[in-house]
């Protein structure tokens, strides 16, 4: 089921998720609803405490490259449950987007390449070893579980313009 997006400045959005223990059917609606809620408004990764959910899960399903078929495929959904970061190196500069601050881009400096321990759905143990912009989506995924987003990453001069036209926004 669709749910509503938290919006940034929610205070929800600092939480820090804590670790799923019980890969049961609670977990599966749960990504259910964190998929539909991605697709319907179209974005590329989501995670848990954006829909309010305070538990380390993030999806991803990230546009194949070289690809005419627009459609997203529910197969191709990465589901990334109690994610570690095992390495991170080099950085790639990409311009980046998130769903709870929506209509805002910037370029984001991260690493260009990581390896992630997760488990999946079941709780099976999985290493993801990627680069670029999956490795990018990971990292800003990442982020909301500890409570970060991608704001915070701009520099001061940039965050102060973000703010203010942000607050225009929503007046
Ligand atoms: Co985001």
């Amino acid at each position: 089921m669709i749910q509503d997006i938290v919006i940034y400045p929610d205070k929800r959005l600092k939480i820090v998720s804590s670790e799923v223990t019980e890969f049961n059917e609670e977990l599966h609606q749960l990504l259910e609803d964190m998929y539909d809620t991605m697709v319907n408004k179209k974005g590329v990764g989501l995670a848990a405490i954006q829909i309010g959910v305070p538990k380390r899960v993030l999806i991803i399903n990230l546009p194949e490259e070289a690809s005419n078929d627009e459609e997203i495929k529910k197969d191709d959904t990465l589901e990334i449950i109690n994610p570690v970061f095992i390495e991170k190196n080099y950085s790639w500069k990409n311009q980046e987007g998130c769903l709870s601050i929506p209509g805002f881009y910037e370029d984001i400096e991260r690493a260009k390449h990581v390896i992630v321990e997760y488990q999946d759905r079941h709780g099976k143990k999985h290493t993801i070893d990627t680069d670029e912009f999956l490795a990018v989506a990971l990292q800003h995924e990442h982020d909301h579980l500890e409570g970060k987003v991608f704001i915070e990453k701009l520099s001061i001069l940039k965050r102060k313009k973000f703010e203010k036209e942000w607050k225009k926004k929503f007046k």
